[in-house]
């Protein structure tokens, strides 16, 4: 690896939905029985589940990232007017066992090839993020998966962020976090991190506090951003 670039980059730390595992092949699964309000169930079912995230962690009323997607999939559902009572077991029996993103595995690669440590830190719950990561073929390429439910709070809040440095025996600014979630990259560099948005959408920067440190359209840049 080139030790310039790499310079104090001492773990490469990744969100999970979103980021290496596409939570869309669910709903894209069951595209025509869901009908026409697919895309609205889908798109209101990722808002609610991370809209009950952050009111739960606000609330001080944790619930564990399954029952929270489970929550905002019922939500999702009355709204659109669904009531197929088997779609919802169908979803979330989906949502176990997502699909990477293509750019994932090959990235991880690269990484692990050079030398470098890799991990998930997720809002996910240990057996999803367990599952999640063997349906998509991760597992051998990461040296740890760090479930929010060690310290019973959801993203951004700092203690989440923490659980990789701790781990890791890294200050937070030898650690890299990728997320395509804006607001998860404004929480990581508030903690401390270098930070990479994947911005897959091609969505405006958010207006927080904390712009990314580096911007990438897919993983598939992440090499040669640390110069591999
Ligand atoms: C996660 C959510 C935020 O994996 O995508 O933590």
């Amino acid at each position: 690896m080139n030790e310039e670039k790499r310079a104090g980059v001492g773990a490469c730390v990744f969100d999970a939905y979103g980021t290496l595992i596409d939570f869309n092949s669910a709903v894209e699964t069951l595209r025509d029985r869901l009908g026409e309000p697919a895309d609205r169930v889908n798109a209101l079912w990722r808002r609610k589940q991370l809209e009950y995230t952050w009111l739960r962690s606000l609330m001080g009323r944790h619930a564990d990232f399954w029952q929270v997607t489970g929550e905002a999939l019922d939500y999702a559902l009355a709204a659109a007017g669904i009531r197929d009572e088997g779609v919802a077991d169908e979803l979330m029996g989906l949502y176990r066992a997502l699909p990477a993103y293509p750019d994932a595995a090959p990235a991880l690669e690269a990484l692990r090839a050079a030398g470098m440590r890799t991990a998930i830190l997720s809002n996910g719950a240990p057996e999803m993020l367990q599952s999640a990561a063997g349906s998509a073929g991760l597992t051998p390429l990461l040296d740890a998966v760090f479930s929010v439910e060690a310290v019973r709070i959801f993203k951004p809040h700092p203690s989440v962020y923490q659980l990789a440095a701790d781990a890791f025996d890294l200050p937070p600014h030898a650690i890299s976090f990728m997320s395509a979630n804006g607001w998860d990259i404004a929480g990581a560099g508030s903690y401390g991190f270098r930070t990479v948005w994947v911005n897959r959408a091609g969505a405006p920067v958010e207006r927080l506090p904390f712009a990314p440190s580096t911007t990438v359209g897919s993983l598939a840049e992440l090499p040669a951003l640390l110069g591999l």
